[in-house]
């Protein structure tokens, strides 16, 4: 049976001073001070959660009753063309999840074992377990502080004979730098993959993120910025690896007889069902980051005057998408980010830290043993996201910026 990956007490001792503190029981909002509260409806706000008062329901009613629920029903390729569209890419192939969707890149890219791919420290774990399932070592860079995306000055020093390509991911929803990225990428030979789990409609100049290098996957997990549930997308204008990646995705069935087959395909369809609920979420892509565009800046409005926070930033050729709305507390704030989380759930409000780097996680300790990132780790230590979802209501964020306050206050 497998193993679990434990670390020794000692480095656990020293991991313990930047990683965060176990998850605070999230506390039922008590009203306390009517004026405030009277407008909130919710007894918990949640991080991020769906909105699907749509066509949702409408489209999933088609399904059941036509009976087309499996992989093989029409809204799958509905949902991969309007969902491509609105990426500014030629197609899209629909999968099980943002992890399998990546997988399936890097698989139909055929990267294999003695490849290296380079992808930032400060990620969700999918990202580099997506090259470690094709066999490839991940090589990491650290992050840069203002927009919390991979330092792209940091990335030519790590280019080496074995390297393939490089996989960035578009952090919170704002888009990665991509010119110098692509410029260097191009100058040495490597391909660029975007994760783009998190910034679904983000620009970069203008353009789509997805559609800004040679193929790039999503997630649609119930707390992304569009959902179906469990769900992820390819998106590229390349047509041969649209069709290997759709191959890829279906077992690697051949045309010339069914059961045959000459890759090692994978199951990584979507359901009918899954992309019902997808294509109406597509329709309302716009309307969704809209508000949570018109949330960050109420965010920015009030919490601005607070000091000791460090807020999201939106460079001027990006169009930041703030899956989440995060922030880094400073020593100035005058408690550290673990409190600040604490009172937060006691008073009903969810949060989350930001990621745990790559190279600080049991399972990828020992590959990048003696390896600091000074930039992903003092994020990790500080970074906090708050409700960020489209349900969120203008109370709710008053009442979350008026706790962020009161949690200084206390504590002076
Ligand atoms: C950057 C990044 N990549 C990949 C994923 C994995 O997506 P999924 O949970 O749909 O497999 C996520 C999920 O949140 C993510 O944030």
């Amino acid at each position: 049976m497998i193993e679990e990956t434990r670390l020794p007490e000692s480095v656990m001792a020293e991991l313990s001073k930047i990683i965060p503190g176990p998850e605070p029981p999230l506390e039922v909002r008590i009203p306390r001070i009517p004026v405030v509260e009277e407008s909130l409806t919710r007894r918990i706000i949640p991080v991020s959660d769906p909105k699907l008062d749509g066509n949702e329901l409408r489209y999933l009613t088609q399904c059941v009753q036509s009976g087309w629920i499996s992989s093989a029903g029409r809204f799958v390729r509905e949902f991969e063309q309007a969902f491509a569209a609105a990426m500014g890419c030629r197609h899209g192939v629909a999968c099980s999840n943002g992890t399998t969707a990546l997988h399936l890149v890097l698989a139909t890219l055929g990267v294999g074992p003695g490849d290296e791919v380079i992808i930032p420290t400060f990620t969700m774990i999918a990202t580099a377990n997506a090259v470690r399932y094709t066999g490839a070592t991940p090589v990491l860079v650290d992050a840069e502080r203002e927009t919390w995306n991979l330092d792209v000055t940091q990335l030519a020093a790590k280019i080496t004979a074995r390297t393939r390509g490089i996989t960035l991911i578009h952090t919170y929803g704002h888009p990665v730098d991509m010119s110098p990225l692509l410029d260097l990428a191009e100058r040495r030979g490597l391909w660029v993959v975007e994760d783009a789990a998190e910034a679904h409609g983000a620009r970069y100049k203008d353009r789509p993120v997805g559609s800004l290098s040679r193929a790039a996957s999503f997630s649609f997990y119930a707390n992304k910025i569009i959902t179906t549930g469990e769900g992820g997308m390819v998106t590229t204008s390349d047509g041969e690896l649209a069709r290997l990646a759709r191959r890829l995705r279906d077992h690697a069935f051949s045309d010339e007889r069914h059961f045959w087959h000459k890759y090692v395909g994978f199951n990584y369809r979507m359901t009918n069902l899954q992309a019902a609920v997808g294509l109406a979420q597509t329709e309302r892509l716009e309307e969704f980051i809209a508000i949570r565009r018109a949330n960050a800046a109420r965010y920015t409005g009030r919490l601005s005057r607070i000091p000791g926070l460090t807020l999201p930033v939106e460079r001027p050729w990006a169009r930041n998408v703030y899956w989440m709305y995060g922030v880094v507390v400073e020593d100035e704030f005058g408690i550290s980010r673990d409190v600040l989380r604490n009172r937060l759930a006691r008073r009903g409000i969810e949060t989350r830290t930001f990621f745990i780097p790559i190279h600080l996680q049991p399972i990828y300790y020992e590959l990048f043993k003696g390896q600091r990132y000074p930039v992903a780790e003092e994020l990790c230590q500080r970074g906090l996201y708050l409700p960020s979802g489209a349900t969120l209501t203008e109370p709710e964020i008053a009442y979350v910026c008026d706790m962020v306050r009161e949690a200084r206050e206390e504590a002076l």
